[in-house]
This record gives C-alpha cells, structure tokens and sequence, in this order.
C-alpha cells in the first residue's frame, strides 16, 4: 500500500484529502494540531481504522515535527502533502467582503505576518527535511506544496485573476514557499524526487469561504488525480488542480 502524509487534515482541503487518498487504500499519516479535537477525521478512523493514523503536527512547534518524523520510525512514506497553511492569524476568511478590507497597506500587522511566515513556509520547510530519509525510502519520492495563485508573482503583475493588491501576509508567505518548492526541486533532482507547488483554485472551505468556486471534492479529487500522475519531468513545476501550468 502506498502511503501519504498529509498535514491541516483536521477540516477543508486536508480532510478531504484523508477522505479520498483512505477511499482509494492508501495509508494515511494525517497531522491535525489537536488530534482529541479532530471528530470528523476521527470518524474516518473508525471506517478505515488500519489504514489511518492520526498524528500531532503544529507547523509552528518544531519540537512537534521532529516528534513526529521520530515516531515514524524507518516507515518509507511515497508522498507528502504539505497541505496546512494560514491566511492570517485569527481571521481566515476569502469573502469578497474580506478580501480587500485585511492586510491593507499601511495597516500590516507584523507580529501576524511573523506568525504566518512560521506557519506556512519555516515549518512546511521543517517537516519536508525532516522526512526526506522517509520519503527516500518511499518508492514515488513525491513532494507538494499546497500553494495558491497568490503566491505568483506573475500572476500580480500582469492583474489577471485575482488582481494584485492587498493580502501582504498570505501573498508573500505562498511566493516564498514557490521559491522553496523551485529550490528543492533543483537540490533533489538526481534523488528522483517530484517537487510540485499546486493550486487547489479557489475552493469552498473555512478560509475560501462560501462565495468560493469550487467544491472541496472536486478540487481534491482532480489534485489527487494530477499529483498521482505526475512524474520526475514535472519536478519544479507550479501545477493548477485541473493540470495547467502556472506561472511563478
Ligand atoms: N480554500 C481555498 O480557496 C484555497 C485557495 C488556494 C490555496 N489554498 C491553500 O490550501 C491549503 C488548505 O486550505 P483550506 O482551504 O483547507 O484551509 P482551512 O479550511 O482554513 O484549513 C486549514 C487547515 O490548516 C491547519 N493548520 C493551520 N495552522 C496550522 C499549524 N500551525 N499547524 C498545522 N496545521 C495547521 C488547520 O488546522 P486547525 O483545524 O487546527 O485550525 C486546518 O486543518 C492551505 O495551504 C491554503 O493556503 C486554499
């Protein structure tokens, strides 16, 4: 059986990830920050109880992450998702209404943006080296970055959808983990490994909000389709979840 590790599985893009890669016989190592609080992925236990393995990963506690790769043991794993990732500390919400009205220039909360960078880029980066001898074991050498199209730089610049301007915290962090995403890629190209960063689109979860396009099923299930079949040719490359090349 292959097996993923999957962090944020508690709730939105990472328990529907859990739901469908379980579904599918894969093993899954799934990370919630509280796992006494994570019911919903709880009753994904009791229908595939053998095959789900609920762990404690806080990407802002590293001690929590070098626990969890350590009590993984030398469990090969074929595949991470590094799916967990914050907009900003508090209010995590993509509403029209929302979105032009937080992280407004001249008014950016630093100590969140501090928080946000910790969360979605130091600690993705942390877990990722810490279970690179795992994934080495592992037989599809598969590394992906939950991203968003706001972290393209082109995509700001040129104002296509969505437009550039404002979401300072949530922009930066996702442009930075691109560049993380493009930089292992380069460092372990001759390991064999796939390192993609992926665009869910803009998806009906707590931080998509319910104004959102997509449906979480369908967004995860045409990522796990174009993350499955992805190959070593497609190492370093910033991938939509319905197979479209993006710009960085
Ligand atoms: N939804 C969209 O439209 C959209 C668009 C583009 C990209 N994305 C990206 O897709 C990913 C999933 O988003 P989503 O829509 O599913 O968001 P969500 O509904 O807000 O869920 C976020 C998940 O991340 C977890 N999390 C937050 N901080 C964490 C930390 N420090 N350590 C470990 N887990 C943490 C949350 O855990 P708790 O339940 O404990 O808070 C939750 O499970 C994110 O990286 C996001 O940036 C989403």
């Amino acid at each position: 059986m292959p097996s993923v590790v999957i962090t944020g599985a508690n709730r939105g893009l990472g328990l529907e990830f859990t739901r469908q890669f379980l579904a599918t016989g894969w093993t899954v190592h799934a990370g919630v920050r509280r796992p006494a609080q994570a019911a919903n992925l709880a009753a994904l236990a009791d229908a595939e109880s053998l095959r789900l393995n609920i762990h404690a990963i806080d990407l802002s506690d590293f001690v929590s992450i070098e626990r969890f790769a350590a009590g993984l043991g030398d469990a090969p794993i074929d595949l991470l998702i590094n799916n967990a990732g914050i907009m900003d500390v508090g209010a995590s919400d993509f509403s029209e209404k929302n979105r032009h009205s937080i992280q407004v220039l001249g008014l950016l909360d630093h100590e969140a943006w501090a928080e946000v960078f910790r969360t979605n880029v130091l600690g993705t980066t942390s877990l990722t080296e810490a279970l690179l001898p795992h994934l080495a074991a592992g037989k599809d050498r598969k590394i992906v970055m939950i991203s968003s199209i706001m972290g393209s730089i082109t995509a700001c610049a040129t104002g296509s959808f969505p437009p550039g301007g404002g979401l300072y915290l949530y922009r930066s962090t996702k442009a930075a983990l691109n560049m993380v995403t493009r930089n292992m890629a380069a460092d372990l190209a001759r390991g064999g490994f796939t390192v993609i960063a992926v665009n869910p689109g803009w998806v009906r979860t707590d931080m998509g909000g319910a104004d959102a396009m997509f449906d979480p099923a369908i967004s995860v299930g045409n990522m796990i389709a174009m993350i499955t079949g992805a190959t070593t040719a497609d190492n370093g490359s910033f991938i939509s979840h319905d197979g479209a090349r993006l710009p960085w």
